[in-house]
């Protein structure tokens, strides 16, 4: 699955986002090292801080049927310029995938692209959680 691949589920999984509340619908597509892909959107709730995120709603259905590795993740929003994930996602993104490619498209079909270790430098880590003193 090539980049252009990867985007085209995260837009069309933005179809199928839940988002009354905000009127921003998302979504993802996760690629996992052995070549599957997971898409996600965002789901809202009346009770607002039960929401969740398009990108960890990819990312948990993948974890949750095995997967472990990652390569990349497309994001897709109906914004002037796309859309990089928020801290929340980025920190559960890097549990599993400190070096993922993200790319992030618009509905005119610009594209933005980083990697995570960039737009989350110094990532709290599991090391971390071994450091105690
Ligand atoms: N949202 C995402 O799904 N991904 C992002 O990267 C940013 C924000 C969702 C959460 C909420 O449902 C709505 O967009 C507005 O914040």
């Amino acid at each position: 699955m090539n980049k252009n691949e990867l985007l085209k589920v995260a837009v069309k999984a933005r179809n199928n986002a839940y988002a009354p509340y905000s009127h921003f619908k998302v979504g993802a597509a996760i690629l996992a090292k052995n070549g599957k892909v997971y898409s996600g959107c965002n789901i809202e709730n009346s009770s607002y801080g039960a929401s969740i995120c398009a990108e960890r709603v990819a990312l948990f259905k993948a974890v949750s049927e095995g997967e472990k590795e990652f390569l990349a993740i497309a994001i897709a929003t109906d914004t002037k310029k796309p859309v990089m994930p928020c801290g929340i996602c980025r920190q559960v993104l890097s549990e599993f995938a400190p070096n993922l490619k993200i790319y992030a498209i618009n509905i005119d079909g610009k594209v933005k692209e980083a990697l995570l270790d960039q737009i989350l430098p110094d990532a709290f880590t599991k090391e971390d959680l071994e450091d105690i003193k």
